[in-house]
């Protein structure tokens, strides 16, 4: 079972909150630590429950780890070889991305399907067809991915798509192949950069994170350190949606402005203030919007599908009609029908949404997915009444003590455990 938020809306969002590390970018890393023989500590790491799942896969292959207050400290100095089963899998999509440090370090690799998610089917083949043109053999049956990395060499990748996770398990499987490896069209997002940060401080040679190429430079092995992760955008772009739709003034520190540039031109369009600062974004709002005319999701720099729930949660209470296209994944607008229990006017066809701006009333509804839960607790903020919002374990995958930063700006949220019955 899983806790219920109960929030009193209706109110105005004022103060300022630090972003906690970037959940997209701490995966990742961690997951980069299986080819390191040395201790790595990882500082400022909020604990969310996918970092706990990611952190489980390191454990379940001998590595180990402690968490002593915002740090988390790994050791995969005894990490041996063995198949990641496929509940610690199941339990997170992206566990793929240890495919890539497995072979970099043990030349094989073994991985039950991550399968789907709530948000789309999640394939992985352009993750394998990278690997494959690096020489490493792949052997799939439905349930197992076996991978031989025996014949792992050097070269030239360009991705059909630029794939997030795949440019990532392309950069951690190359850092320790000897020679040269140019990966193109590959993704540019911020958290891509912090990888390639974090592997070069560990002695690894990789550049070019950022643009659409990146050249990985073989070395023999990397060493231990600590290392901070950058901090969240797309939960400091929550935060903001949040301030600017309920009106009032909040500002997000601890991110680069330049992250969430798609986001805040809209936001201005829509009629918010926007103060920008090397390290921090304050929006200042009255809560009555212009409606976005449209919202179309792409790779960094693009309109990040991460925020597109909680964008559509504004829309839905802003005035006027505007148009919402998902071109990332196939299932993301599972919100949509909770946000019309809230009296929100939107419509659905295939991969677009049109919305009608509307009165947003409180409900009871239910979180399907992590950013989708989200954008109902935007629409619980800004609604007058008592919301209730089930399934918070979604929320809590990707928002750390949300009721407290929530409260901290002076939102009237309660997080109430839900006994097992
Ligand atoms: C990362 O997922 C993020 N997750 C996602 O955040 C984010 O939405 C996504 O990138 C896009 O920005 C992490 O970093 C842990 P992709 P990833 O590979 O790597 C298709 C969140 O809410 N595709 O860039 O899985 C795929 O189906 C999560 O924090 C293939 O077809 O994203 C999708 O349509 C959700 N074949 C598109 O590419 C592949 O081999 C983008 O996927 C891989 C992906």
């Amino acid at each position: 079972m899983s806790d219920k938020y109960i929030i009193e809306g209706g109110r105005p969002l004022r103060g300022e909150i630090n972003v906690s590390s970037a959940k997209n970018a701490v995966l990742p890393i961690i997951a980069c630590c299986a080819m390191i023989k040395d201790m790595v500590v990882l500082h400022d790491c909020e604990l969310l429950s996918d970092v706990e799942n990611m952190l489980g896969i390191i454990k379940s292959l001998g590595g180990k780890y402690e968490i002593t207050g915002d740090s988390i400290v790994i050791d995969c100095k005894g990490l041996h070889f063995s198949a990641v089963n496929h509940e610690l899998t199941g339990a997170l999509r992206s566990s793929v991305f240890i495919l890539g440090p497995l072979l970099a370090r043990f030349r094989r690799a073994e991985i039950s399907y991550p399968g789907g998610c709530d948000i789309g089917l999640r394939p992985i083949d352009l993750h394998l067809d990278g690997l494959k043109k690096l020489g490493v053999i792949i052997d799939e049956d439905n349930e197992k991915l076996r991978s031989d990395g025996r014949r792992l060499h050097a070269g030239n990748v360009t991705l059909a798509f630029p794939s997030v996770g795949a440019t990532e398990n392309l950069i951690m499987t190359a850092t320790l192949t000897e020679g040269r490896t140019v990966l193109k069209n590959v993704a540019s997002e911020p958290e891509i950069v912090d990888l390639q940060n974090f592997i070069n401080a560990m002695g690894g040679n990789v550049h070019g994170a950022g643009t659409s190429t990146i050249t990985v430079d073989g070395v023999k092995r990397l060493h231990g350190g600590t290392y901070s992760p950058i901090r969240d955008r797309i939960v400091a772009g929550t935060y903001l949606i949040a301030g600017s739709m309920c009106g009032g003034k909040v500002t997000v520190h601890g991110i680069s402005s330049d992250w969430l540039t798609a986001l805040t031109e809209k936001l201005r369009y829509a009629g918010v203030k926007i103060t920008e600062r090397p390290e921090s974004i304050t929006v200042e709002s009255n809560g009555s919007l212009r409606m976005i005319n449209k919202i179309e999701t792409k790779p960094y720099p693009g309109f990040p599908t991460d925020l597109q729930a909680p964008i559509t949660a504004l829309m839905s209470s802003s005035i006027g009609r505007g148009y919402i296209i998902e071109n990332l994944f196939e299932n993301r607008f599972r919100h949509v029908a909770e946000l019309i229990k809230m009296g929100a006017d939107i419509t659905v066809c295939g991969r677009a949404g049109t919305v009608r701006g509307a009165h947003l009333h409180s409900a009871q509804v239910r979180a399907e997915d992590l950013r989708g839960g989200a954008s109902l607790v935007l629409a619980g903020l800004k609604a007058e009444g008592k919301t209730e919002i089930m399934g918070v374990h979604h929320i809590d995958r990707g928002y750390y003590k949300l009721e407290e930063k929530i409260s901290l700006l002076g939102g009237k949220i309660k997080r109430v455990k839900i006994s097992c019955v």
